[in-house]
């Protein structure tokens, strides 16, 4: 199959690797990449994990063209207030009868609905593993291993930073110390605001609600309290008490309605929830015949989402 990437940041590098580590079982071709500033390069053989970027598309609508690709993969930089331009350029692709891959929650958070629409009636597939949970399965284990199944609702420990940010604090450190941690490790989003202020968590919280309950939201439709309160004293005192603090994600169908918050919880230690440190992630989803089950991923890097990026393809690939 023919690939081409919008997008060739962390996650776009992590994903050349690992399909020329893969090659020789599952032989995908990247044969185009566009980015916004280093510019754009094609090969219809297929590029290197490396390529040499020469001038720009004048548009991604130029670049699908001249590429021709079978699969687009869309990873360009998270816009969490619109969700654009990733959303136009899934259009784009939508349009020219290409399959969709994206890594950017941006577009299930505002548009799920829509783009789902025009991918079927475009009769192409529109992936998204990566969006959530860095590449644990979520989505496709819905859609793959529970065949009538209703998700009655969720709770999820999913950002990183604000994990990373409290255990600092828990260790007398301030929010802005704690943030400079996460920041260093590389998690938080290019705006660390984003993280503590629960959007990032709201995003995630609308698009699992958007594909796993038909919910049609958008972030700021999330009930939503960050951490940004917290101070070190509280955090201090948590740990003598042998608590913390979390960010927590939940959805709950309460008869027609459905309910969808963010807010930090104070728990035990040995909650379950509580026993996700740092990147790691846990995502509970209540069922009507499966009970509560859940995923997790201990201390998921930029490979993990990359892995979610070809498990969508080979899915793809299987399914057309
Ligand atoms: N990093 C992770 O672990 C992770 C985990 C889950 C999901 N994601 C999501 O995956 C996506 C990519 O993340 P990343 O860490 O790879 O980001 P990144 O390192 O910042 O790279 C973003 C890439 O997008 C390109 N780009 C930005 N705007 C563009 C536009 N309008 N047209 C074409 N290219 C454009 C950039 O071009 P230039 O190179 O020219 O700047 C760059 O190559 C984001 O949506 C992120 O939220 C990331």
């Amino acid at each position: 199959m023919r690939v081409a990437l919008i997008g060739f940041g962390n996650v776009g590098r992590a994903f050349a690797r690992l399909l020329e580590s893969k090659r020789a079982q599952y032989p995908f071709r990247i044969v185009g990449i566009h980015t916004a500033r280093h510019g754009t390069v094609y090969d219809p053989k297929r590029l290197p994990v490396v390529p040499q970027f020469g001038e720009a598309a004048p548009t991604v609508d130029a670049f699908l063209d001249r590429a021709s690709p079978d699969v687009a993969i869309e990873i360009t930089t998270l816009n969490p207030a619109t969700g654009e331009p990733a959303t136009s350029h899934i259009r784009a692709a939508f349009a020219r009868h290409i399959h969709v891959i994206t890594a950017n929650k941006g577009p299930i958070a505002h548009a799920y609905a829509g783009l789902a629409g025009e991918a079927k009636r475009e009769q192409v597939e529109f992936r998204f593993e990566s969006t959530v949970m860095d590449g644990a399965p979520v989505f496709n284990m819905v859609r793959n291993t529970l065949p009538g199944v209703q998700i009655l609702g969720f709770t999820g420990v999913l950002n990183s930073t604000t994990k990373l940010v409290v255990a600092a604090m828990q260790r007398g450190l301030t929010m802005a110390e704690g943030i400079a941690e996460a920041q260093a490790i590389g998690v938080t989003e290019a705006d660390a605001s984003f993280d503590i202020d629960g959007w990032d968590s709201a995003a995630k919280t609308a698009a699992l609600a958007n594909v796993l309950m038909d919910a049609r939201v958008t972030p700021a439709q999330v009930d939503r309290q960050g951490i940004g309160d917290l101070t070190t004293a509280q955090a201090v005192q948590y740990e003598a008490e042998r608590k913390t603090v979390l960010l927590v994600s939940r959805a709950l169908r309460q008869g027609a309605s459905l309910h969808l918050q963010v807010k930090p919880e104070v728990v035990a230690d040995t909650n379950l929830l509580a026993s996700m440190q740092g990147t790691s992630n846990l995502l509970l989803l209540h069922t009507d015949l499966m009970g509560t089950l859940g995923t997790c991923c201990l201390s998921p890097g930029v490979e993990q989402t990359a892995y979610g990026l070809f498990s969508d393809l080979v899915d793809i690939a299987r399914s057309v």
